[in-house]
């Protein structure tokens, strides 16, 4: 039988790079894009390793229009796209807004028309749970209130799921499915693949990960003092092959039309909230390992509790969260370990 061919933008990165590794498990054909700012070339040989072929590779940032179109009058014969290229730090985003603006924004723009222009018209977009901003109630329903953003990168997650509901609308057959990620970690179980960031972390398990191999001194705890059983901020941390695994779910629905509405909108979480000491404990247990850590300042924009209400992803995509918490936090440190090449 013929391959279905899918393309995924941004297909390097850390969720991007796992999930080519679901669709080609599953017998799809990828072509990736990527303009590689924030990852790698040998992430394909990682890939390759684990699903034993080498999905094709076009570096191209989306930003350019001419380019983008070029490249999409060659893949006529796709059969959807997955589309995770975006700048995706918060603080940064705060910096510089219209370089946040100008990549998220163009990117998809870009990417939209060529997808229409060639008949291309299923689409999953990576969203974010950022986009409900400091909800009023946990667990976090998909019908729950979109709020104003409280980043210009959280913004752009909500003005690109806005263009492709307006699309929706006006673009016979287009039908997307939006994700909307809760915290992903962890790394690959063959530890060929994870999360590779570029100079200090931003994210929690990064950084937990490169102090215990003693590559930062301590690792800061934003926030003491919040309204939540052992005063530090509550998150919804999710294995990134139970991510992967979402995507597959929701390319198979798109594909056999079996879906409820032109757009729509899924929450990956697993349900369980986790306190940053919970996770450090989990990382020290898993690991044998000390993380020094030490309480300071609540960080800027941090709200105090999110997780996920997971019934609408396990009822319509059949899907569930299957890793626990500790198994995230080993394959991360397992990951680290690999990287720079530590005894585990
Ligand atoms: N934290 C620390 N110390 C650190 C890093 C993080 O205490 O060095 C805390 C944060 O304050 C927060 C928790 O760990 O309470 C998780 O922080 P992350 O930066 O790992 O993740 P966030 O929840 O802030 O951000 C994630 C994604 C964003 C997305 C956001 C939506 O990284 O892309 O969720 O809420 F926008």
């Amino acid at each position: 039988m013929e391959r279905k061919k899918v393309i995924v933008t941004g297909g390097t990165g850390f969720i991007g790079s796992h999930t080519v590794v679901s669709l080609l498990e599953q017998g799809f054909e990828v072509v990736i894009v990527d303009n590689l700012i924030n990852s790698s070339l040998d992430v394909l040989d990682g890939i390759e390793k684990i699903a034993g072929s080498r999905p094709d590779f076009f570096e191209l940032d989306m930003q350019d229009s001419t380019r983008t179109a070029e490249f999409f009058a060659t893949q006529t014969d796709a059969v959807a796209v997955i589309h995770f290229a975006a700048l995706k730090a918060v603080g940064e985003s705060m910096k510089k807004p219209l370089m946040y603006y100008r990549n998220n924004l163009f990117s998809m723009v870009n990417l939209l028309e060529s997808m229409t222009r060639h008949g291309i018209f299923n689409l999953i977009f990576s969203s974010s749970c950022t986009v409900y901003g400091d909800p009023d109630v946990v667990p976090i329903r998909e019908s729950n209130e979109v709020k104003p953003a409280l980043s210009p990168y959280g913004n752009t997650k909500k003005v690109c799921e806005d263009m492709i509901q307006n699309l929706g609308r006006s673009e016979e057959g287009f039908h997307a499915i939006s994700l909307r990620y809760f915290n992903p970690i962890g790394a690959h179980d063959s530890v060929e693949i994870g999360e590779l960031p570029i100079g200090v972390p931003n994210n929690l398990l990064p950084y937990i990960t490169q102090t215990a191999a003693g590559l930062r001194e301590e690792l800061l705890v934003f926030g003491g003092d919040y309204d939540t059983p052992d005063g530090t901020a509550v998150r919804d941390y999710i294995h990134v092959m139970d991510v992967a695994d979402a995507h597959v779910k929701a390319l198979n629905r798109l594909l056999s039309g079996t879906q409820k509405k032109r757009l729509e909108v899924f929450n990956l979480g697993t349900g369980k909230g986790s306190s940053v000491l919970e996770v450090i404990q989990s990382f020290e247990k898993m690991s044998g390992c000390k993380v020094p850590f030490r309480i300071v300042g609540r960080r800027e924009g941090d709200v105090p509790e999110v997780y996920a209400a997971t019934d609408l992803a396990n009822q319509e995509l059949g899907w569930q969260a299957k890793r626990s918490l500790d198994d995230m936090t080993a394959s991360s440190w397992r990951w680290e370990c690999r990287v720079r090449q530590l005894e585990v």
